[in-house]
């Protein structure tokens, strides 16, 4: 496990719950579930777009190109692209992070 600080949890809070940030080279969306704090690659697998539009209840990102959407604990895509209803989306999950807080900031497993 190799974990990266990034942001602090009163700025995750501050931004609505959820942010995306930059981690190497790797831009992660970071978001508060019910269960703890989860990270997802932001990078949309469908066209590249970063995501997103974070759904709390259902603990989901949906991707503002094409409204796909995806597991924040998982990474699986659980809805398709609207402009390809048939893709295959067993194929087209996203990377997970781990989260944890650390002295009030945020630190991702990038490992
Ligand atoms: S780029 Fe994300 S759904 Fe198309």
């Amino acid at each position: 496990m190799v974990w990266k600080k990034t942001v602090s949890v009163k700025a995750l809070e501050h931004a609505g719950g959820h942010i995306a940030v930059n981690v190497d080279g790797n831009v992660i969306f970071i978001a508060k579930g019910k269960d703890g704090f989860h990270g997802l690659n932001a990078v949309c697998s469908h066209a590249k777009c970063i995501l997103g539009i974070y759904e709390e209840d259902s603990m989901t990102v949906r991707c503002p190109c094409h409204s796909a959407r995806f597991e924040i604990n998982t990474g699986k895509m659980i809805e398709p692209p609207s402009v390809a209803p048939n893709a295959p989306m067993e194929k087209l999950g996203l990377k997970v992070y781990g989260v944890r807080e650390n002295g009030g900031f945020l630190e991702v497993d990038v490992d």
